[in-house]
């Protein structure tokens, strides 16, 4: 089986039981300032994990592209990968934990679906604790369709508790792994969730159930909800019986590529890691850059994980002796893989070649530099700190995180607080390197960011009275502190326009207009003048949102229920970002 089939007969397996097929969605969350990118298939799912009615009904299931830079430095080895796909199907209050591990039993199971020998499975579920208590329910499921209790292990939170980030919806959650015959256990206690490669896990239903909130503590939801995930190169690499997912479609002919362009004859363990990490970070990096979103390497946010992926993959590329360009061959052979499934692959293909040129020539101009003066600085001084790490990140271009291995090769460990220090006037940077950010995280919508989604509502509408119906959204992005509006304009506007777009604002919130939310066919939402997000893949019933006759747009919110609690809005700042594109900053002030 190849992984289209794979995608399509889970799909359809869901289909057939009143499951809604759902677009993937992008992986640049929207309005989520704590996240980088989309980790799995629930992410863009929380608000209506958290009640919201989805307009799509309340089993839904889809395959959803997804990055995880957690383990990042990880990548290398023969499990790690940074991209991913991933399987996935929801009941929303629907359907609880016997038809979920039922159906999970049959699709793994069935000669009809995947056929795996039922004896090769192996399951775990939590084992309750102060929190929440022991799954027997799950349990009780999983003997009904007969799996022997010597292959149900029960586990604590740290392996069979499912949150993203630290707080949101989450619930105790049930494994299911594969035993690969070539692999021998690696011990007596070896164990479903052990690294050693024996047990495989293919699959995860979680069972939504509380919401994790700041202090720590857990509440229970409305309603019970199901989120399952089943990595797709993962299980094809388990259907196809190779030992790892480097040996599936996805990663053949990009290693085969590597390997032609490498002067090398042979290839040792610490080669072969190379060639994985390139073949990874490319994809990866390519994947996100496909996105409609436009982000290429940058110092910043996505961007400089975009960067961190690329300059990795160029100077492991250049420990194999390969030359120039390569990045953009494997670019071609990754897009060639995923331009049927997401059509933005395709549409910016351009961009993506122009920006791994760029960032190749730019890097290799400095990379030999900055390897000369790190070796310099570790000769003279004996040592690399975090100045030092500073400088060559600032003057030379090399990740923080390439300067640390470089370092940790040497046997030293960089101070990564006087790093933080030089970086004060880097905020933004900072931020993203040294805060933790890589790790993901899911904010919820506080009431902060709902007032400013809506705002970003009013503002778009009032855009479009004052400069013409010609303007449409390019992005947006909204922190507690303020939000951010991109649109398609070749001007800044004059001190007038933006006064007077900050009054028709003001003038809705002090009218207090009501903010509604309909489900309509797309067709018919188009037809009565709702803006869509053209760079969003919406499905055939959308959620429309209208803030009395002002403002219509197709949006999942959530919103404020009245304008009125909006406060004062004003513009911050405006600037141009781009041949035809306008920026603008605005707050809310009480
Ligand atoms: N959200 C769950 C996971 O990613 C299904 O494992």
């Amino acid at each position: 089986m190849l992984a289209q089939e794979l995608r399509e007969i889970y799909l359809k397996f869901f289909k057939e039981r009143g499951h809604s097929v759902i677009a993937s969605a992008s992986l640049f969350p929207e309005d989520d300032p704590t996240v980088l990118f989309t980790s799995a298939g629930m992410h863009p799912l929380v608000p209506y994990l958290l009640g919201q009615p989805h307009p799509e009904g309340k089993r839904l299931t889809n395959v959803q592209k997804c990055v995880r830079t957690t383990d990042i430095d990880e990548v290398g080895d023969t499990t790690h990968l940074t991209f991913f796909e991933m399987l996935g199907n929801w009941s929303l209050g629907d359907y609880w934990k016997k038809e979920a591990i039922t159906w999970s039993y049959e699709f793994l199971t069935s000669k009809k679906w995947l056929g795996f020998d039922p004896d090769k499975l192996s399951v775990t579920v939590f084992a309750g604790d102060k929190d929440s208590p022991r799954d027997d329910e799950a349990a009780d499921a999983w003997r009904s369709v007969g799996i022997p209790d010597e292959r149900i292990y029960f586990l604590s939170k740290e392996d069979n508790w499912w949150i993203a980030g630290n707080t949101g919806p989450c619930g105790p959650c049930t494994e299911m792994f594969i035993e690969v015959d070539e692999i021998a256990r690696c011990g007596s206690d070896c164990r479903p969730g052990c690294n050693c490669g024996h047990f495989v896990e293919v699959w995860n239903d979680v069972f939504m159930s509380y919401r994790k909130l700041e202090d720590g503590s857990y509440e229970p939801l409305k309603m019970n909800s199901i989120d399952t995930g089943m990595g797709v190169e993962r299980t094809l690499a388990m259907i196809q019986g190779v030992p790892t997912v480097f040996d599936t479609e996805f990663f053949i002919p990009l290693i085969e590529h590597v390997k032609e362009l490498s002067s090398r004859e042979e290839f040792t363990e610490e080669d072969n890691r190379l060639i994985r990490i390139i073949v990874d970070h490319v994809r990866s990096a390519v994947m996100i850059m496909a996105d409609d979103r436009k982000i290429g390497p940058s110092n910043v946010e996505q961007g400089y994980i975009v960067r961190r992926l690329l300059r990795k993959a160029i100077h492991s590329a250049d420990r194999l002796g390969i030359g120039q360009g390569f990045m953009n061959s494997l670019a071609e052979i990754v897009i060639e893989m995923f331009k049927n499934l997401y059509g933005e692959v395709e549409r910016n293909k351009e961009f993506v070649m122009t920006s791994l040129t760029a960032e190749e020539a730019k890097f290799r101009k400095t990379l030999n530099k900055a390897l000369r003066r790190f070796e310099r600085i570790y000769e003279e001084t004996g040592n690399i700190t975090g100045e030092d790490a500073f400088l060559l990140f600032t003057s030379f271009g090399l990740p923080l995180e390439m300067t640390r291995e470089l370092a940790e090769e040497k046997g030293i460990e960089i101070d990564m607080n006087e790093f933080t220090r030089q970086f004060e006037e880097h905020r933004e940077i900072s931020r993203t390197a040294t805060q933790g950010k890589f790790k993901g995280g899911l904010a919820e919508h506080t009431e902060q960011i709902v007032k400013l989604h809506t705002a970003t509502h009013l503002l778009q509408a009032a855009l479009r009275k004052v400069l013409g119906d010609e303007i449409t959204q390019n992005g947006s992005n909204i922190t507690e502190e303020r939000l951010r509006f991109d649109f398609t304009f070749s001007r800044k506007l004059t001190q007038e326009e933006i006064e007077e777009v900050e009054n028709l604002v003001n003038e809705v919130i002090s009218q207090d207009l009501e903010v509604t939310q309909e489900f309509l066919p797309y067709d018919e939402a188009i037809g009565k003048g709702a803006l869509a997000f053209f760079k969003e893949n919406y499905g055939e019933t959308v959620s429309v949102y209208s803030v009395g006759e002002f403002s219509m747009e197709l949006c999942g919110g959530p919103h404020v229920k009245h304008t009125g609690v909006l406060g004062k809005f004003r513009i911050t700042k405006q600037k141009s970002i781009g041949a035809g594109l306008m920026r603008i900053r605005a707050i809310i002030e009480d």
